[in-house]
Protein backbone atom coordinates (compact mmCIF):
# COMPACT_ATOMS: atom_id res chain seq x y z
CA UNK A 1 0.00 0.00 0.00
CA UNK A 2 1.30 3.14 -1.07
CA UNK A 3 0.55 6.72 0.55
CA UNK A 4 0.69 9.61 -1.45
CA UNK A 5 0.32 13.70 -0.79
CA UNK A 6 -0.38 14.79 -4.44
CA UNK A 7 -2.89 14.71 -6.84
CA UNK A 8 -0.26 14.39 -9.27
CA UNK A 9 0.99 11.17 -7.67
CA UNK A 10 -2.52 9.58 -7.22
CA UNK A 11 -3.19 10.60 -11.29
CA UNK A 12 0.10 8.71 -11.92
CA UNK A 13 -0.80 5.81 -9.97
CA UNK A 14 -4.39 5.46 -11.39
CA UNK A 15 -3.39 6.18 -15.35
CA UNK A 16 -0.83 2.74 -14.81
CA UNK A 17 -3.76 0.78 -13.61
CA UNK A 18 -6.10 1.55 -15.86
CA UNK A 19 -3.70 0.59 -18.97
CA UNK A 20 -3.57 -2.44 -16.76
CA UNK A 21 -7.53 -2.23 -17.19
CA UNK A 22 -7.85 -2.50 -13.77
CA UNK A 23 -11.26 -1.09 -12.25
CA UNK A 24 -10.63 1.45 -9.36
CA UNK A 25 -12.81 2.29 -6.04
CA UNK A 26 -13.06 5.15 -3.65
CA UNK A 27 -13.51 5.81 -0.43
CA UNK A 28 -13.62 9.14 0.95
CA UNK A 29 -12.90 9.86 4.72
CA UNK A 30 -11.52 12.16 6.94
CA UNK A 31 -9.80 9.45 8.83
CA UNK A 32 -9.38 8.63 12.46
CA UNK A 33 -10.75 5.09 10.86
CA UNK A 34 -12.65 2.98 12.52
CA UNK A 35 -14.77 -0.20 11.50
CA UNK A 36 -17.42 2.27 9.63
CA UNK A 37 -14.47 3.20 7.56
CA UNK A 38 -13.34 -0.22 7.00
CA UNK A 39 -16.57 -1.68 5.78
CA UNK A 40 -16.35 0.85 2.98
CA UNK A 41 -13.15 -0.25 2.20
CA UNK A 42 -14.15 -4.02 2.63
CA UNK A 43 -16.93 -3.53 -0.04
CA UNK A 44 -14.83 -1.80 -2.59
CA UNK A 45 -11.73 -4.01 -1.91
CA UNK A 46 -14.92 -6.95 -2.85
CA UNK A 47 -16.41 -4.88 -5.88
CA UNK A 48 -13.16 -3.58 -7.67
CA UNK A 49 -9.43 -4.55 -8.85
CA UNK A 50 -7.74 -1.45 -6.88
CA UNK A 51 -9.41 0.54 -4.08
CA UNK A 52 -8.09 4.01 -2.97
CA UNK A 53 -9.06 5.84 0.34
CA UNK A 54 -8.52 9.49 0.71
CA UNK A 55 -7.50 10.78 4.21
CA UNK A 56 -8.47 14.73 4.27
CA UNK A 57 -10.31 16.49 7.20
CA UNK A 58 -11.58 19.06 4.76
CA UNK A 59 -11.61 22.32 6.28
CA UNK A 60 -14.29 23.53 3.84
CA UNK A 61 -17.09 21.54 5.26
CA UNK A 62 -16.79 22.53 9.02
CA UNK A 63 -18.49 26.09 10.29
CA UNK A 64 -16.76 28.34 12.03
CA UNK A 65 -17.62 27.46 15.58
CA UNK A 66 -17.55 23.65 14.75
CA UNK A 67 -14.35 21.22 15.55
CA UNK A 68 -11.73 21.81 12.87
CA UNK A 69 -9.14 21.97 14.68
CA UNK A 70 -9.96 19.36 17.42
CA UNK A 71 -11.41 17.01 14.85
CA UNK A 72 -9.33 13.72 15.53
CA UNK A 73 -6.48 12.30 13.40
CA UNK A 74 -4.11 10.01 13.42
CA UNK A 75 -2.31 8.86 10.15
CA UNK A 76 -0.10 5.66 11.34
CA UNK A 77 -3.31 3.80 13.02
CA UNK A 78 -5.29 5.10 9.69
CA UNK A 79 -2.64 3.42 7.44
CA UNK A 80 -2.27 -0.08 9.26
CA UNK A 81 -6.26 -0.44 9.21
CA UNK A 82 -6.17 0.31 5.32
CA UNK A 83 -3.38 -2.01 4.93
CA UNK A 84 -5.41 -4.47 7.02
CA UNK A 85 -8.14 -4.21 4.81
CA UNK A 86 -6.81 -4.65 1.22
CA UNK A 87 -6.17 -0.87 0.25
CA UNK A 88 -3.79 -0.22 -2.45
CA UNK A 89 -3.37 3.46 -2.41
CA UNK A 90 -4.07 6.76 0.64
CA UNK A 91 -4.03 9.98 -0.45
CA UNK A 92 -3.64 12.48 2.12
CA UNK A 93 -2.95 15.63 0.60
CA UNK A 94 -2.30 19.14 3.03
CA UNK A 95 -5.04 21.60 2.39
CA UNK A 96 -2.86 23.75 0.23
CA UNK A 97 -2.99 20.67 -2.34
CA UNK A 98 -6.55 20.98 -2.55
CA UNK A 99 -7.24 24.71 -2.43
CA UNK A 100 -4.55 26.81 -4.11
CA UNK A 101 -4.62 30.24 -3.39
CA UNK A 102 -7.20 31.91 -5.53
CA UNK A 103 -9.22 28.63 -5.31
CA UNK A 104 -13.44 30.08 -6.03
CA UNK A 105 -15.35 27.43 -7.74
CA UNK A 106 -17.88 25.62 -5.60
CA UNK A 107 -20.46 23.22 -5.91
CA UNK A 108 -23.56 24.41 -4.38
CA UNK A 109 -26.71 22.36 -3.68
CA UNK A 110 -30.42 23.67 -3.10
CA UNK A 111 -33.50 21.52 -1.84
CA UNK A 112 -31.56 18.55 -0.55
CA UNK A 113 -29.50 20.59 1.84
CA UNK A 114 -32.46 22.85 3.53
CA UNK A 115 -33.31 20.76 5.96
CA UNK A 116 -31.36 18.37 8.40
CA UNK A 117 -27.85 19.07 9.05
CA UNK A 118 -27.89 21.31 6.72
CA UNK A 119 -30.63 23.32 8.40
CA UNK A 120 -28.19 23.38 11.17
CA UNK A 121 -24.75 23.62 9.33
CA UNK A 122 -25.24 25.98 6.51
CA UNK A 123 -21.81 25.98 4.72
CA UNK A 124 -21.39 22.06 5.25
CA UNK A 125 -22.86 20.36 2.09
CA UNK A 126 -21.06 23.33 -0.32
CA UNK A 127 -17.77 22.14 1.63
CA UNK A 128 -18.63 18.21 0.99
CA UNK A 129 -19.99 18.60 -2.42
CA UNK A 130 -17.16 20.58 -3.50
CA UNK A 131 -13.96 18.36 -2.23
CA UNK A 132 -15.72 15.13 -3.02
CA UNK A 133 -16.10 16.38 -6.48
CA UNK A 134 -12.50 16.97 -6.70
CA UNK A 135 -11.78 13.81 -5.49
CA UNK A 136 -14.15 12.30 -8.43
CA UNK A 137 -11.88 14.19 -10.55
CA UNK A 138 -8.37 13.51 -9.04
CA UNK A 139 -9.08 9.74 -8.67
CA UNK A 140 -12.10 9.31 -11.46
CA UNK A 141 -13.27 6.02 -9.66
CA UNK A 142 -15.62 3.51 -11.29
CA UNK A 143 -17.46 3.65 -7.96
CA UNK A 144 -17.32 5.20 -4.77
CA UNK A 145 -18.43 4.15 -1.43
CA UNK A 146 -20.52 6.27 1.44
CA UNK A 147 -22.00 4.84 4.85
CA UNK A 148 -25.80 5.73 5.52
CA UNK A 149 -24.45 6.85 8.24
CA UNK A 150 -24.30 10.16 7.05
CA UNK A 151 -27.51 10.08 5.08
CA UNK A 152 -28.11 13.49 3.91
CA UNK A 153 -24.79 13.32 2.99
CA UNK A 154 -25.28 10.24 0.35
CA UNK A 155 -28.56 11.55 -1.51
CA UNK A 156 -26.33 14.75 -1.30
CA UNK A 157 -23.93 13.02 -3.22
CA UNK A 158 -26.32 10.71 -5.27
CA UNK A 159 -28.38 13.67 -6.79
CA UNK A 160 -24.65 15.34 -7.33
CA UNK A 161 -23.70 12.79 -9.73
CA UNK A 162 -26.92 12.49 -10.91
CA UNK A 163 -27.18 16.85 -11.41
CA UNK A 164 -23.80 16.77 -13.31
CA UNK A 165 -23.51 13.58 -15.17
CA UNK A 166 -20.31 12.58 -13.31
CA UNK A 167 -19.41 8.91 -14.52
CA UNK A 168 -19.29 6.83 -11.65
CA UNK A 169 -21.60 4.78 -9.54
CA UNK A 170 -22.32 5.36 -5.65
CA UNK A 171 -22.77 2.21 -3.68
CA UNK A 172 -24.60 3.13 -0.06
CA UNK A 173 -23.42 1.01 2.79
CA UNK A 174 -25.00 0.44 6.18
CA UNK A 175 -24.60 1.84 9.48
CA UNK A 176 -21.82 0.15 11.55
CA UNK A 177 -22.72 0.08 15.25
CA UNK A 178 -20.90 -0.75 18.60
CA UNK A 179 -22.11 -3.72 20.49
CA UNK A 180 -24.48 -1.87 22.94
CA UNK A 181 -25.96 -0.04 19.51
CA UNK A 182 -24.20 3.57 19.26
CA UNK A 183 -23.02 3.92 15.46
CA UNK A 184 -19.26 4.19 15.29
CA UNK A 185 -18.00 7.91 14.41
CA UNK A 186 -14.81 9.80 15.22
CA UNK A 187 -16.19 12.38 17.34
CA UNK A 188 -17.80 9.36 19.72
CA UNK A 189 -13.75 9.95 20.87
CA UNK A 190 -15.14 13.21 22.45
CA UNK A 191 -17.15 11.81 24.69
CA UNK A 192 -16.72 11.31 28.21
CA UNK A 193 -17.75 7.83 29.95
CA UNK A 194 -20.53 9.36 31.71
CA UNK A 195 -21.83 10.89 28.12
CA UNK A 196 -20.88 7.65 26.40
CA UNK A 197 -23.55 6.20 28.27
CA UNK A 198 -25.94 9.11 27.48
CA UNK A 199 -25.05 8.74 23.96
CA UNK A 200 -26.98 5.12 23.73
CA UNK A 201 -30.49 7.76 23.55
CA UNK A 202 -29.76 8.07 19.91
CA UNK A 203 -29.74 4.16 19.33
CA UNK A 204 -32.59 3.53 20.96
CA UNK A 205 -34.92 6.31 19.87
CA UNK A 206 -33.83 5.02 16.43
CA UNK A 207 -35.06 1.51 17.49
CA UNK A 208 -38.23 2.83 18.68
CA UNK A 209 -38.97 4.80 15.29
CA UNK A 210 -38.47 1.93 13.67
CA UNK A 211 -40.30 0.08 15.61
CA UNK A 212 -43.48 2.26 15.21
CA UNK A 213 -42.93 2.41 11.14
CA UNK A 214 -42.88 -1.53 11.44
CA UNK A 215 -45.84 -1.84 13.14
CA UNK A 216 -47.80 0.44 10.38
CA UNK A 217 -47.82 4.42 12.14
CA UNK A 218 -47.59 6.56 9.22
CA UNK A 219 -48.62 9.73 11.12
CA UNK A 220 -44.58 11.50 11.21
CA UNK A 221 -45.77 13.43 13.90
CA UNK A 222 -46.43 10.74 16.10
CA UNK A 223 -43.40 9.17 15.03
CA UNK A 224 -41.16 11.89 15.62
CA UNK A 225 -43.05 13.23 18.63
CA UNK A 226 -42.59 9.29 20.66
CA UNK A 227 -38.72 9.80 19.99
CA UNK A 228 -38.51 13.15 21.24
CA UNK A 229 -40.08 12.19 24.28
CA UNK A 230 -37.46 9.21 24.86
CA UNK A 231 -34.42 11.75 24.10
CA UNK A 232 -35.76 14.14 26.69
CA UNK A 233 -35.50 11.24 29.23
CA UNK A 234 -31.44 11.49 29.04
CA UNK A 235 -30.79 14.93 30.81
CA UNK A 236 -27.14 15.24 28.93
CA UNK A 237 -28.95 15.09 25.87
CA UNK A 238 -29.97 17.86 24.06
CA UNK A 239 -32.08 17.70 20.67
CA UNK A 240 -30.77 19.44 17.02
CA UNK A 241 -33.53 17.91 14.87
CA UNK A 242 -36.01 14.78 15.35
CA UNK A 243 -37.58 14.38 11.57
CA UNK A 244 -39.01 12.49 8.75
CA UNK A 245 -37.97 13.33 5.48
CA UNK A 246 -38.61 11.73 1.93
CA UNK A 247 -35.80 9.88 1.14
CA UNK A 248 -35.20 11.68 -2.01
CA UNK A 249 -36.11 15.19 -1.80
CA UNK A 250 -34.93 15.09 2.07
CA UNK A 251 -38.28 17.52 2.28
CA UNK A 252 -40.33 17.39 5.48
CA UNK A 253 -43.85 14.67 4.87
CA UNK A 254 -46.72 14.75 7.35
CA UNK A 255 -47.34 10.98 6.26
CA UNK A 256 -45.35 7.88 5.69
CA UNK A 257 -47.12 7.50 2.08
CA UNK A 258 -43.31 7.26 0.31
CA UNK A 259 -39.83 5.86 0.97
CA UNK A 260 -38.49 8.16 3.83
CA UNK A 261 -35.58 9.15 6.24
CA UNK A 262 -35.62 9.46 9.83
CA UNK A 263 -32.93 11.21 11.08
CA UNK A 264 -32.02 12.85 14.38
CA UNK A 265 -29.27 14.89 15.45
CA UNK A 266 -28.91 15.38 19.33
CA UNK A 267 -25.77 16.73 21.46
CA UNK A 268 -24.62 15.10 24.08
CA UNK A 269 -23.02 17.75 26.21
CA UNK A 270 -20.88 19.42 23.47
CA UNK A 271 -20.89 16.47 21.01
CA UNK A 272 -23.14 16.50 18.11
CA UNK A 273 -23.94 13.18 16.92
CA UNK A 274 -25.90 12.11 14.64
CA UNK A 275 -28.12 8.41 13.50
CA UNK A 276 -30.86 7.27 11.17
CA UNK A 277 -32.75 5.17 9.17
CA UNK A 278 -34.40 4.49 5.92
CA UNK A 279 -37.87 3.16 6.13
CA UNK A 280 -37.38 0.81 3.37
CA UNK A 281 -34.69 -0.65 5.41
CA UNK A 282 -36.54 -1.53 8.68
CA UNK A 283 -39.67 -2.64 7.12
CA UNK A 284 -42.06 0.11 6.68
CA UNK A 285 -44.72 -0.12 4.53
CA UNK A 286 -43.57 1.99 1.88
P1 LIG B 1 -16.09 10.67 7.53
O1 LIG B 1 -16.94 11.20 8.62
O2 LIG B 1 -14.68 10.27 7.83
O3 LIG B 1 -16.84 9.44 6.91
C1 LIG B 1 -16.32 8.81 5.75
C2 LIG B 1 -17.36 7.80 5.28
O4 LIG B 1 -17.52 6.78 6.27
C3 LIG B 1 -18.74 8.44 5.05
O5 LIG B 1 -19.31 7.95 3.85
C4 LIG B 1 -19.51 7.98 6.28
O6 LIG B 1 -20.91 7.88 6.05
C5 LIG B 1 -18.90 6.62 6.52
N1 LIG B 1 -19.15 6.18 7.90
C6 LIG B 1 -18.79 6.83 9.04
N2 LIG B 1 -19.24 6.17 10.13
C7 LIG B 1 -19.90 5.07 9.67
C8 LIG B 1 -20.60 3.99 10.29
N3 LIG B 1 -20.72 3.90 11.61
N4 LIG B 1 -21.15 3.04 9.49
C9 LIG B 1 -21.05 3.13 8.13
N5 LIG B 1 -20.41 4.13 7.49
C10 LIG B 1 -19.84 5.08 8.24
O7 LIG B 1 -18.20 11.77 5.73
C11 LIG B 1 -17.09 12.27 5.68
O8 LIG B 1 -16.00 11.76 6.33
C12 LIG B 1 -16.80 13.51 4.84
O9 LIG B 1 -17.93 14.34 4.81
C13 LIG B 1 -16.32 13.18 3.39
C14 LIG B 1 -17.38 12.43 2.60
C15 LIG B 1 -15.03 12.37 3.44
C16 LIG B 1 -16.03 14.51 2.64
O10 LIG B 1 -15.06 15.25 3.30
Amino acid sequence: MKIVTTIQEVREQVKAWRKEGQTVGLVPTMGYLHEGHASLMDASVRDNDKTVISVFVNPMQFGPTEDLESYPRDLAHDAALAEAHGVDLIFHPEPEEMYHEGFSSFVDMTVLTEELCGLSRPVHFRGVCTVVAKLFNIVQPDKAYFGKKDAQQLAVIRHMVDDLNMNLEIIGCPIVREEDGLAKSSRNTYLNPEERKAALILSQAIALGAELVRRGETDCKAITDAMKTKIETEPLARIDYVKLVDAATMQQIPVLDRPALCAIAVFIGRTRLIDNFFTEDVGGAV
